[in-house]
């Protein structure tokens, strides 16, 4: 065990400053400290030391093949950590960061070696949330950052989660609330002719055709039998205490699905639109929101309010896979266990 120090981010710019100021001391004397990203909470730690590195791959058990993203403030520091690249990355940059993309690109070696995992390649990302950004750029040093989730768990998307998941692991936490996206960044593969989606997330597939045009995209993430190319994909993340069944169909098929399995599971949780919610009875149910971008914020709080004991499995309506809803959707089939579709 040691000692996590929580500071609170107030909107008090002295005391912001302050607290910055020892978070970015806990982090240069090589020590682990967990703060928030427009998507979800990091557990940052120097991406040039290896020895600080390796104790965030101890406090969230992940394995040591799955490379971890470096987190820069400017694009004159992410330049500093890549080779040359394709003239595309330049117009990708420039569109989406900062903000929620990650660019895989060729490693110059700056990075220790246990944030690439050994690869020839280094995922950066320039994340645009205030703290993040007031962090980096007062370190003025690259960030290596997963989800400061305990490995295998959803993504902490309050300051609670990371609490919950790693208090006693972790030198230090910034609490700034609730962290706005909800999901992950988009990670997109900048190695080759065209950009490749490796993970979808907060920028969507959308968004980058408009910038870009040609854009490929890993074929596991629409076919599941393939084998992901990026690292972590392969794994069963995102997955809660138990277990979870995604619904296709409308209120009338889902209230079926919640009726059958209350006969062998007893009681049944459900995670569904407000629209569909308030038509519901269940013995416990959690509305996500509307909007689709409203569904993607609350998702990993959603999956994380059921508790083992309150209810025995979880049924999550399936969501539209546009938009951010693609990216809510794989991270929701990585999580279940099984797909009801009513046609
Ligand atoms: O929004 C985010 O991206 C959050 C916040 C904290 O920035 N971070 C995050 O990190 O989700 P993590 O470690 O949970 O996920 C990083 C993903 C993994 O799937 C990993 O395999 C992939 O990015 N990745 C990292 N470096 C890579 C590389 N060089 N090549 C391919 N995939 C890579
Ligand atoms: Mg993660």
């Amino acid at each position: 065990m040691i000692n996590t120090e929580r500071w609170n981010i107030t909107s008090n710019s002295d005391e912001r400053k302050t607290v910055i100021e020892e978070a970015v001391a806990v982090l240069k004397a090589g020590n682990t400290v967990a703060f928030p990203t427009e998507t979800v909470y990091g557990l940052g730690a120097d991406a040039t030391n290896e020895i600080a590195v390796a104790k965030i791959f101890k406090a969230k058990g992940r394995p040591q093949d799955n490379p971890l993203i470096a987190h820069v403030a400017t694009k004159d520091q992410l330049k500093q950590l890549t080779t040359t690249y394709p003239q595309y990355v330049d117009k990708l940059i420039d569109h989406f960061a900062p903000g929620p993309i990650t660019f895989v690109l060729p490693s110059n070696g700056v990075c220790a070696k246990n944030v690439t995992a050994g690869l020839d390649t280094v995922g950066i990302r320039i994340p645009n949330h205030p703290v993040a950004q007031h962090l980096l750029q007062q370190a003025n040093l690259p960030l290596a950052a997963p989800s400061a989730n305990l490995s295998g768990k959803p993504s902490p998307t309050t300051a609670d989660h990371v609490w919950d998941d790693l208090n006693g692991k972790i030198a230090g936490l910034l609490d700034d609330g609730p962290t706005g996206v909800g999901v992950e960044s988009t990670v997109v593969d900048c190695t080759g002719e065209v950009p490749m989606i490796l993970r979808p997330g907060g920028v969507t597939k959308e968004q980058l055709e408009e910038v870009v045009g040609k854009l490929a995209q890993d074929s596991a993430i629409v076919d599941k039998l393939d084998k992901p190319k990026s690292p972590g994909m392969k794994y069963r993340h995102y997955s809660p205490e138990l277990p979870l069944l995604l619904v296709e169909g409308d209120t009338a098929y889902m209230q079926k699905q919640i009726n059958l399995k209350r006969e062998t599971y007893g009681r049944v949780g459900v995670l569904a639109s407000n629209r569909m919610a308030k038509q519901l009875t269940a013995d416990e149910i959690i509305p996500l929101g509307d909007h689709i971008n409203d569904i993607a914020s609350h998702l990993y709080d959603g999956l994380r309010t059921f508790k083992q004991g309150h209810v025995n499995i979880i049924l999550c309506e399936a969501f539209e896979k546009k938009e951010i809803g693609v990216a809510v959707m794989n991270r929701l089939e990585k999580a279940a266990s099984s797909y009801l579709k009513e046609k």
